[in-house]
């Protein structure tokens, strides 16, 4: 017994006191206080903690620590079971040893077996040198693992201090990566690395800081002020998600009344159809309590993805955004919907699609890198997704757009407008220079040209710049009051709950990636 107490007391050292202390200066925790953080109180068991590295080589022999590198176990969230590991960077950089991979392996397959979510917080030096190819084949069974699990259970990774080369590629392959702002990095190489093959001189944080992967890579999908604030980000995104893919999430008990009515909503689209107005706005007035979990908020700001409830339903939200770039898609605009929408459709979570879309952002730079393929993969996930999906046409639904955004083609299942819908294959001005070329290049001045514009544009708004046409077609279900859509969600949320639609069996599909 004085043994076991003892041993335990070592492994909870880790590499040591002076290194704990380093890791505190640091303005990081430890790799057990952030499991304490994110576990509820007194839930974690945890596996292997005697464990050490087999390594002889560079005299590692003498730098043996219980643990090697990695806490890994079970506990719960919410009440929850979920598994995790969590790299402990005072035992030799919380390097990835052989064993260690074999750790964070043991509690992958266990989590698939039981179906429930996979948590893994990185701070790390990368492969453990000494190793050489051995770690490298740990990273591998672990992205093996990763590939394995995705779809059957979320994976989230949390970034808290250095993840580095191949490293970032576990993170990488999970479904939500979570950074702590200014203590994290994420980078393929490093800046020695690219100093050396580029000659270019940049910092650890211009490289791959959080506010770098917020903005422009799109690599994380949230940003904490610091650890604990990450954490308790963890924590509210799991409230959304089920256990596994063949659960369904979690029904939260909601005091919000299903059948608020907000007359706000009645006015909110400006009268001119080119002002600009903010889509959360409304994505906060329809949702329970007017709580809206974004997802990767800085990034493709043009199109807004995130969850709420319906009446306690979890729903993945999808909304263009008039606010930014007048709500556009572009590559990374759809990119970021795709990528979230098939997240949704693999944990039976429902979609509400949010329309008001002008169209693609022209330009060069879109076609030179691949808008056609990259805007083919929003219409893939939408029309493979077999999740009830309901959309709301606010204002614009134009073009090719209209069909992305879960058109009823695309087998949406309940499509409502707005009476402000706009549902055209363009715009009225360039429609009136397409329809009326001749006539437009024998008028003389200008001041004539747009005249004849305004007159016919008046004639082509009335006739398509509205939901009626579409809606005599059947494309729209109904036209709605939008004081009433929130009303309108939860009733054809809670209809659509026993859905169900199959695709075809297959392999897998062929994305175009
Ligand atoms: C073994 C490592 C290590 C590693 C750090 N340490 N990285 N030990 N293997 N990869 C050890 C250090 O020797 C040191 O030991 C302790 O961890 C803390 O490291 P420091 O350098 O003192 O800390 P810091 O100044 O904070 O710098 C952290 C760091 C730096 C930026 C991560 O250590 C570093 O650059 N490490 C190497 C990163 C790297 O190139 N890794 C390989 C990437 S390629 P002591 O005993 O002094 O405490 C890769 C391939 C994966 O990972 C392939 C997957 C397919």
């Amino acid at each position: 017994m004085k043994r076991l107490i003892a041993e335990r007391e070592k492994a909870r050292l880790g590499g040591g006191q002076k290194r704990i202390d380093a890791q505190h200066a640091k303005g990081k925790l430890t790799a057990r206080e952030r499991l304490d953080m994110l576990l509820d109180e007194g839930s974690f068991e945890e596996y292997d903690m005697f464990v050490t590295h087999r390594t002889t080589d560079f005299e590692l022999d003498s730098e043996r620590y219980l643990s090697d590198g990695v806490i890994t176990g079970h506990g719960t969230i919410d009440g929850r079971t979920v598994y995790v590991f969590s790299q402990d960077f005072t035992v030799l950089g919380g390097s990835l040893s052989e064993t260690n991979a074999l750790k964070i392996c043991k509690i992958m397959d266990q989590a698939m077996k039981v179906g429930a979510p996979l948590i893994g917080i990185n701070d790390s030096g990368g492969a453990r040198i000494q190793e050489g190819v051995r770690s490298l084949a740990g990273y591998a069974t672990i992205f093996q693992r990763n590939i394995m699990a995705s779809g059957v259970i979320p994976q989230i990774s949390a970034i808290f201090g250095p993840c580095a080369g191949g490293a970032v590629y576990s993170p990488a392959l999970t479904d939500f990566v979570v950074m702590a702002d200014k203590t994290s990095c994420m980078f393929v190489t490093g800046p020695k690395v690219v100093k050396t093959v580029t000659g270019e001189t940049i910092s650890d944080e211009d490289l791959g800081g959080a506010s770098m992967h917020s903005t422009k890579s799109g690599v994380t999908h949230f940003v904490g002020a610091d650890e604990k604030e990450s954490i308790l980000l963890i924590r509210k995104l799991l409230s959304y998600l089920p256990q596994n893919n063949l659960e369904e999430p979690p029904l939260v008990v909601c005091e919000d009344p299903p059948d608020r009515l907000d007359d706000n909503l009645n006015s909110i689209i400006p009268e001119k159809p080119s002002i600009p107005y903010d889509v959360k706005d409304i994505i906060h007035s329809v949702a329970d309590n007017g709580e809206f979990l974004e997802i990767q908020p800085q990034y493709a700001r043009n199109i807004v993805i995130g969850f709420v409830t319906f009446n306690g339903i979890s729903t993945g939200i999808v909304a263009n955004q008039p606010n930014y770039l007048a709500g556009c898609l572009d590559i990374n605009a759809s990119k970021k919907a795709a990528r979230f929408v098939r997240f949704c459709d693999a944990f039976n979570i429902p979609i509400v699609t949010l329309v008001d879309v002008p169209g693609f952002l022209p330009g060069s730079a879109q076609e030179f890198d691949g808008i056609i393929t990259n805007g083919a993969k929003l219409i893939f996930a939408y029309g493979e997704a077999t999740v009830p999906k309901i959309t709301v046409i606010l204002r614009k639904a134009y073009g090719g757009a209209y069909c992305v955004m879960s058109s009823k083609q695309l087998r949406g299942d309940v499509n409502y407008a707005w009476p402000s819908a706009e549902i055209a294959v363009m715009g009225p001005n360039g429609a009136i220079e397409v329809l009326f070329n001749r006539e437009l290049k024998a008028l003389g001045s200008n001041e004539e040209r747009k005249k004849f514009i305004a007159e016919n544009a008046e004639d082509y708004r009335e006739k398509f710049s509205n939901p009626y046409e579409a809606a005599r077609y059947g494309y729209i279900d109904d036209i709605i009051e939008p004081r009433n859509t929130r009303f309108r969600i939860i009733r054809a949320l809670q209809t659509l709950s026993t859905k169900k639609d199959v695709n075809p069996p297959k392999k897998h599909c062929t994305l175009p990636l």
